[in-house]
């Protein structure tokens, strides 16, 4: 299904996207990579050059709206239209909202997460409609709970998802799916080291290390693609997961203690 599709990948030269481009590029895709490190661009490249994909590379930040216009206006020129895109890239942090000293890590976060998604959607869109293409967009399960520590990744994200529930309904009958993935903590990723610490600064190289529930790149890409090759709206992975939202309605105090205890054990180091 994906043979010969042309899929735009943000985030590309780390974790989970690196982990994609592969299992895109196994299936037969051109590639858009795009992220700021070009050497980490170039690694993914060519692992998926080694899978016989076509890939482009283009280096950018998705904050920057002309950035997200170059790499449409590259791709759509390389390879002549766009069938996917996988907004992917993202920031983190890690600190308690009253110990943060620089406020501007939440400017950052919603920079990064929200705007940077609605950036690549809206110069992909037009194309994404000649194709009746799909956007997927890679939030998290805090993009519908709120989690300590994450104050404004939660929110972020929560912007993610509340963009994307307009936007779905807007494009009904467009022929443009919209999926949106809501992973519990995935393992492997830079996300924690890059994550934004109470002074602003990365967090860096941690002795932190993922509980046993957190889930390998592997087994996420590959719930990715089987939900994209079925067109779905939303995929919340592992399965068990599906029912926080639900138990979020009713019982939120009890959902507030079960994160409260799983951020505790990912706390420790
Ligand atoms: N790790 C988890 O536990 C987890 C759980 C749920 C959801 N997620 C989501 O999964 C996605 C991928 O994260 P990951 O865990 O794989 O972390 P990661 O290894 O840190 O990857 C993040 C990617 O985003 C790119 N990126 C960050 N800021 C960017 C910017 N301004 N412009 C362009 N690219 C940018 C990074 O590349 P450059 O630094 O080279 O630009 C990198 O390729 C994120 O949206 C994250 O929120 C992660």
């Amino acid at each position: 299904m994906f043979e010969t599709k042309t899929v735009i990948l943000t985030g590309a030269s780390s974790g989970l996207g690196a982990v994609l481009a592969e299992a895109f590029a196994r299936r037969g895709a051109n590639l858009a990579l795009f992220a700021r490190n070009e050497d980490g661009l170039r690694e993914t490249e060519a692992r998926c050059q080694k899978q016989g994909a076509r890939c482009l590379v283009v280096v950018g930040d998705v904050t920057q709206p002309a950035d997200c216009e170059r790499l449409v206006v590259q791709t759509v020129s390389e390879f002549g239209g766009v069938d996917y895109l996988v907004s992917n890239a993202g920031a983190s942090m890690w600190a308690r909202f009253e110990d943060v000293e620089d406020v501007s890590i939440f400017r950052k976060l919603m920079e990064t997460n929200y705007l940077g998604t609605v950036h690549c959607v809206h110069y992909v869109l037009p194309h994404l409609k000649q194709r009746q293409g799909m956007v997927v967009a890679i939030s998290s399960i805090q993009g519908k709970i709120g989690v300590p520590l994450h104050t404004g990744y939660v929110a972020s994200k929560h912007a993610v998802q509340g963009f994307f529930e307009a936007l779905r309904i807007e494009l009904d009958g467009s022929g443009v799916d919209v999926l949106t993935v809501l992973p519990h903590w995935l393992r492997g990723t830079k996300l924690r080291q890059n994550a934004y610490g109470k002074d602003g600064d990365r967090l860096g190289e941690t002795s932190k290390r993922h509980s046993k529930e957190s889930i390998s790149l592997e087994d996420c890409s590959r719930a990715i693609l089987k939900a994209m090759a079925k067109r779905k709206r939303e995929l919340i992975i592992p399965f068990k997961l599906r029912f926080l939202p639900w138990l979020h309605l009713i019982h939120p105090k009890i959902v507030s203690w079960l994160v409260k205890g799983k951020v505790k054990t990912e706390d420790e180091w």
